[in-house]
Formats: C-alpha cells, structure tokens, sequence
C-alpha cells in the first residue's frame, strides 16, 4: 500500500535539506550546484518535495521554459530524487503527478523531461521530436527525451528548448 507521504512546495528554509538529497540520490553527480541556483536566483520553478514527518525525502524541480518569448508554457521536470531507503515506494511517481497537477492549473501546456522511458511512460510522456532538447541528445537516447501535454493542450512551437542559464551546460544533458 502507498504510505501517505506530504508534500507541498519548498521554501527556503528547506534549501538545506534539498541539497542535502541529492548526492544520496545521485552518488555519481554532481546536481546541487543547478538545484541551488534555480532555487536562489528568483527564477520561475515549482519545487515541490515530500515530507516523512519533518525530513525531506524526495524532492522534484519543474523550471518554465519556452520555444517562443511570448510563450512561456512549458516545463523541464528536473532533477527528480528520492533518499534511497524509500525509493520504489510511490513517493517519486506522487511528487510527479503533484506537479503535472499544479502546472496544469497554472496553464502550462507541455512538460519535458530527459529520463528513462521505463519510468516517465507511467505518467504519459512519450518520445519528443518537435521540440529539441538545449544540447544535442546522441541517437541512441532519443527516446530519452520526452514530453508530456497537460489538459488536452496544443503542444508548444517546435524549436530549441529555451531554459534559464543554470540549465545551460552540456554535462547536465547526458543522459
Ligand atoms: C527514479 C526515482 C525518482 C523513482 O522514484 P521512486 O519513488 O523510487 O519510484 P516510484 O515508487 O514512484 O515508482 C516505482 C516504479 O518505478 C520503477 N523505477 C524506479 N526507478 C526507476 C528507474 N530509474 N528507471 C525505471 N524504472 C524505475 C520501479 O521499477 C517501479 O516500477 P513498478 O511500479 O512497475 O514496480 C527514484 O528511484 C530515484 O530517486 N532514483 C535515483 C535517482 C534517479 O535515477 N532519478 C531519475 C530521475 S530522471
């Protein structure tokens, strides 16, 4: 059974506890360094994370991004991290759910993400082709690369993703 996990948005009280995270989610990168700067520079994310009591244990960022200036509609569903001792317990796929919720009241229309296709098709991304990632994806991880309309939405223009400068180094693009 899923436990019931809270999870709500993260202010910047919880900073600390993010960082804290992800090298245990992450034990082979480097993460805290785009996390921070996308939680402290004022830009445009929703960052949500799930409670057990008072820890934090999974945390997911969303950053708003577009194809076109004047269309700030879509989102990078990254990073997304989950403490080891509670992976494959239903917290990461609720923090996902919770923002693809959240994103659709905001109007946002289509959701990215760089990850494995296993994961992610549970959702209803699937493989994007219109709209290409900020750095080239090799052939063979195509697939990784995928999205998600929200409420029946137009998808955004096709093109270059455009995303905040803490997104714009090629290592956070391998997948
Ligand atoms: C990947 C991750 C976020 C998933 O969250 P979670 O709470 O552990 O997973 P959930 O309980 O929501 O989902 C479990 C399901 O996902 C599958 N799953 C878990 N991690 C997976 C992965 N890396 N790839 C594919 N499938 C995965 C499980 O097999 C399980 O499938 P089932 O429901 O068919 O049995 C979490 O395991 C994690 O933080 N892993 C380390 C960091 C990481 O790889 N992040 C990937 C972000 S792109």
């Amino acid at each position: 059974m899923t436990k019931k996990w809270m999870i709500r948005e993260t202010t910047s009280g919880d900073i600390a506890q993010v960082l804290a995270l992800y090298p245990l989610a992450f034990p082979e990168e480097e993460l805290r360094p785009v996390v921070l700067a996308l939680l402290e520079d004022g830009l445009d994310v929703l960052s949500l994370a799930g409670f057990d009591g008072d820890a934090l244990v999974a945390h997911v960022l969303f950053t708003i991004c577009e194809t076109e200036e004047w269309d700030r509609t879509g989102a990078l569903l990254a990073p997304l991290g989950v403490i080891p001792l509670l992976q494959r317990l239903g917290l990461g796929s609720s923090l996902v759910r919770a923002g693809l919720e959240r994103l659709e009241k905001r109007g946002i229309k289509q959701v990215f993400v760089l990850g494995d296709p296993a994961y992610y098709q549970r959702f209803g991304f699937s493989p994007e082709r219109q709209v290409l990632a900020p750095y080239p994806i090799p052939e063979e991880w195509a697939d990784a690369w995928q999205s998600i309309l929200l409420a029946a939405q137009a998808p955004l223009a096709p093109g270059r993703l455009s995303l905040p400068e803490p997104w714009m180094n090629p290592v956070l693009w391998k997948p």
